[in-house]
């Protein structure tokens, strides 16, 4: 996998790429990374996320693939408390569904997979079943309008910081770069309203004028470019 991404030169940062340590879950046990339960648990978020966690309804179900995998179980524990309210995956994301070991398992196996930014080119030699894979794997981010310039200068002032140099997110601070346009709109909105929490709204996001943030898309739209 590791040379594949080399010869298609397509793969953003990846996670998690040794084995995490195992640690002791809520009710004693250890839990130790186990890809193929991951990859079970996947099968039930596919509908929505995707076979490989690449999004899905147009942009409005998130890309799961490659996020930082701690990330993804504090967000998967923060549905499941409720304190990050998500009605669609209520079923999904409660203690019975979904308890302690299969969260750190299917974000662990998420975290392994990097998502392309194409699928791979049709000179690159390799076997059909993989083509296919890595097709169904990539996330491209259809460029938005707006002054790219002015985005990005917006973005290097007040997101770069968390968010990463272009975007590719850090340790439990999600990328925007590659991720799906309608959802991130989406979350400004539920920040704005109170819904979902983020840091300093008040001065990061409310003085925003609608021309700052087309300019902000515009220029997150290039990142994965
Ligand atoms: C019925 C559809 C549905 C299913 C099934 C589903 N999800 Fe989701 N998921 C969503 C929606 C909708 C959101 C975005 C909610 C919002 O707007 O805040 C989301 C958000 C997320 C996020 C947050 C991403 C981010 O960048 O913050 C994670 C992580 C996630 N889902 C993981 C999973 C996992 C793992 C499963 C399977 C156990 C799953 N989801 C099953 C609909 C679904
Ligand atoms: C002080 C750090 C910090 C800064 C600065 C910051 N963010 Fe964030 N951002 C976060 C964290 C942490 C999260 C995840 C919140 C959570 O845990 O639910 C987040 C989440 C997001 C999300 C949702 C992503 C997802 O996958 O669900 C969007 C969209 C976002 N930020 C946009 C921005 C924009 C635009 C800026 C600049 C105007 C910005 N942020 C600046 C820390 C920051």
């Amino acid at each position: 996998m590791a040379m594949l991404a080399l010869v298609t030169g397509l793969s953003s940062t990846a996670w998690a790429q040794t084995a995490p340590e195992p640690r002791t879950l809520p009710n004693g046990k250890t839990w130790t990374f186990d890809a193929d339960a991951g990859r079970d648990i996947m099968r039930t978020c596919a509908a929505c996320h995707g076979e490989f966690g690449e999004g899905g309804g147009g942009g409005v179900y998130p890309r799961i693939s490659g996020l930082h995998p701690e990330y993804i179980a504090e967000q998967l524990r923060a549905f499941k408390s409720r304190s990050r309210e998500n009605i669609p995956m209520i079923p999904y994301a409660n203690d019975r569904e979904l308890p302690e070991k299969d969260v750190l398992d299917v974000a662990y196996y998420l975290a392994s997979i990097t998502p392309p930014r194409h699928p791979p080119a049709d000179d690159i030699a390799m076997d059909a079943y993989e083509r296919l894979k890595l097709a169904k794997q990539a996330v491209q981010i259809p460029l938005q309008p707006g002054d790219v310039a002015a985005g990005k200068a917006l973005f290097n002032a007040d997101c770069m910081e968390c968010h990463g140099r272009d975007g590719q997110g850090r340790v439990k601070k999600p990328p925007l770069a590659q991720q799906h346009m309608p959802y991130l709109r989406t979350q400004v909105g539920l920040f704005l309203s109170g819904q979902r929490q983020h840091e300093d709204v008040d001065e990061l996001m409310r003085p925003k004028s609608a021309k700052n943030w087309e300019d902000l898309w515009a220029y997150i739209s290039t990142l994965d470019d």
